[in-house]
C-alpha cells in the first residue's frame, strides 16, 4: 500500500483514514498482534466476583479466560486452554468452584491455576504438574475495582498507561461513596462492520442528532433538553460541550444536561441525595463533574465508558475479523440504589442502549452501512474525521477524541507517532484552583 493508513495534515487541520483499514485481512491480522497482545484490556469488574472461588469466563483480546476469586479470595485470571491438548477447563459463563477439571481427558487445577490431578498420572515418567506448572496467568492489575489484563510483560503498570484518564473512572466510582457494581445480565451481540467504526461511534458526538433523531424528539416531547442542546455552562464546559484527550490513545467527550428523561420523583430525589454526599465527601466542583456532566470514554483500544446520570454503561469492542465485531456491553450504578432507581437505570439500559434499544439498532444500521460503503475503498479511498481540527477546544461534537485514538492506532501499528492536539486535561476542581489561585 502507498497511501498511508492515517494522514494527519496540521496545515490544513485535515485528518483523513485509508478505508483500507476497515477491510483488510492483512491490518486485522496486525492488530489482534500489535494492538490486542499488548495492550492493558478490560476484563471484569470485582463486584461481579462477590465471594471466595466465583468465575465468569469471557473472550479477551480474542483470548479464552477465567476471571475469578481463588480459594483465598484473590481476583486472578487464567488461561482457559488446557495443558494437555487445549481444551477449555471450564465451560460454563459462570459459577463457583475450587477445582476445573477439563473434561476431555480429566487434568483438574486448582483456581489458583495449578495442576493438582492427572488421571492415570502413574503413566509419566516426568509428572505433568512438574513440566507444566499450571494454567497460565496474563498480568493483571486493578484501578478501583475494574480489572484489566496484559499479555506483555513489556507494557508499562496499568496506573501509568491509563494516566489523567483515570480521573474518568474515577468520576464513575464516586456517584456513591460506597463505589458501583456490575449489574445482572449481560448485552452481547454481533455486527458486520469494522471495530473501528465502534470505535469512533461510541465517542462521536456529530451523529447523535441525526442518527437519534426520534430520541431527541422524544426528549424534546417530554419537554427536556437533549444533550448538548442546552444553554448553560457547567464547571466551565460549555453547552456543545468538549472533547478531550488523555495520551496513550484515551479520550472523551464531556457535555452538560445529564438529565433523567422519564424519571419520576423518587428516582430524581435518590439522585439529589447521592449529590449530596458527593459534595460533602469531595466537595461542590468534583460533585458537579460527577453529576451535572455527561461523557462518553474510550480507553484505548476498546473499552468504553458511557457516564449518565441515567445509566451507565461498559463495552468492549473486539474484532472478529474485518468486517464483523463482537460488543459485550454491561450496566454499572451505584452501589445501594433504591429498588425504583435501580429500575428505572435498568429500563433505560434496555430501551436505550440494548441491541434492541432506542439508540443501538440505528448505530448498527449507520456503521454496517459505512462497511458496505467500503467497497468502494479503490474509488473512494479517504475518510474523513477532520471535524474541530485546529480550534483551541473541540466541542463534542467535534471529532478529537477519534483523532486521539488513531493517532494512537496510527503509533502501535506502523510505529509513527503523531504528536497530540490539544495540552493535557486538567481536571474541573483543579482548574478551579488554578483559577482561585491565579
Ligand atoms: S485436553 Fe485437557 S485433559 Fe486432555
Ligand atoms: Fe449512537
Amino acid at each position: 500500500m502507498t497511501t498511508p493508513y492515517v494522514i494527519d495534515d496540521r496545515d490544513k487541520s485535515l485528518f483523513q483514514v485509508h478505508r483500507e483499514v476497515f477491510t483488510s485481512g492483512e491490518v486485522f491480522e496486525k492488530e489482534r498482534e500489535l494492538i490486542f497482545a499488548d495492550a492493558w484490556l478490560y476484563v471484569g469488574h470485582e463486584s461481579e466476583l462477590p465471594g471466595k472461588n466465583d468465575f465468569r469466563t469471557r473472550d479477551v483480546g480474542g483470548r479464552s479466560v477465567i476471571f475469578n476469586r481463588d480459594r483465598h479470595g484473590d481476583i486472578r485470571v487464567l488461561l482457559n486452554t488446557c495443558l494437555h491438548r487445549g481444551a477449555s477447563v471450564c465451560r460454563h459463563p459462570r459459577g463457583n468452584q475450587k477445582i476445573f477439571t477439563c473434561f476431555y481427558h480429566g487434568w483438574a487445577y486448582r483456581n489458583s491455576g495449578e495442576l493438582v490431578n492427572v488421571p492415570a498420572g502413574d503413566d509419566y515418567r516426568t509428572a505433568p504438574a512438574e513440566t507444566y506448572g499450571g494454567l497460565h496467568s496474563p498480568r493483571i492489575e486493578s484501578y478501583r475495582g475494574f480489572w484489566f489484563l496484559n499479555f506483555s510483560d513489556d507494557a508499562p503498570d496499568l496506573r501509568t498507561w491509563l494516566g489523567t484518564s483515570s480521573y474518568l473512572l474515577d468520576l464513575a466510582v464516586d456517584q456513591s461513596e460506597d463505589g458501583i457494581e456490575i449489574l445482572e445480565g449481560t448485552h452481547s451481540y454481533t455486527l458486520n462492520a469494522n471495530w473501528k467504526l465502534l470505535i469512533e461511534n461510541s465517542v462521536d458526538g456529530y451523529h447523535a442528532k441525526s442518527v437519534h433523531h426520534t430520541y431527541f424528539e422524544m426528549m424534546m416531547e417530554l419537554g427536556q433538553t437533549p444533550p448538548m442542546l442546552g444553554d448553560g455552562t457547567v464547571n466551565g464546559v460549555p453547552p456543545a460541550g468538549i472533547g478531550t484527550e488523555f495520551g496513550n490513545g484515551h479520550a472523551t467527550l464531556i457535555y452538560p444536561g445529564n438529565g433523567l428523561p422519564l424519571a419520576n420523583d423518587n428516582v430524581a430525589r435518590s439522585l439529589a441525595e447521592l449529590r449530596e454526599k458527593a459534595i460533602a465527601n469531595h466537595g461542590d466542583s468534583y460533585a458537579s463533574a460527577v453529576f451535572d456532566l455527561a461523557r462518553n470514554s474510550i480507553f484505548f483500544p476498546n473499552f468504553v465508558l458511557i457516564d449518565l446520570n441515567f445509566g451507565m454503561i461498559l463495552r468492549t469492542i473486539m474484532p472478529l475479523g474485518p468486517d464483523r465485531t463482537q460488543v459485550t456491553s454491561w450496566q454499572i450504578a451505584p452501589r445501594g440504589l433504591d429498588q425504583e432507581s435501580l429500575q428505572y437505570r435498568i429500563d433505560n439500559a434496555l430501551t436505550f442502549w440494548g441491541p434492541a434499544g432506542l439508540a443501538t439498532p440505528d448505530d448498527v444500521e449507520a456503521l454496517e452501512q459505512a462497511q458496505r460503503g467500503f467497497s468502494t475503498r479503490r474509488e473512494v479511498p479517504l475518510s474523513d474525521i477532520s471535524k474541530g481540527m485546529g480550534k483551541q477546544q473541540p466541542a463534542a461534537n467535534d471529532e478529537l477524541q477519534m483523532r486521539a485514538w488513531w493517532r494512537q492506532w496510527n503509533y502501535v501499528i506502523t510505529g509513527e507517532r503523531l504528536p497530540a492536539e490539544v495540552a493535557e486535561f486538567i481536571p474541573f476542581e483543579a482548574r478551579e484552583q488554578q483559577e482561585a489561585g491565579a
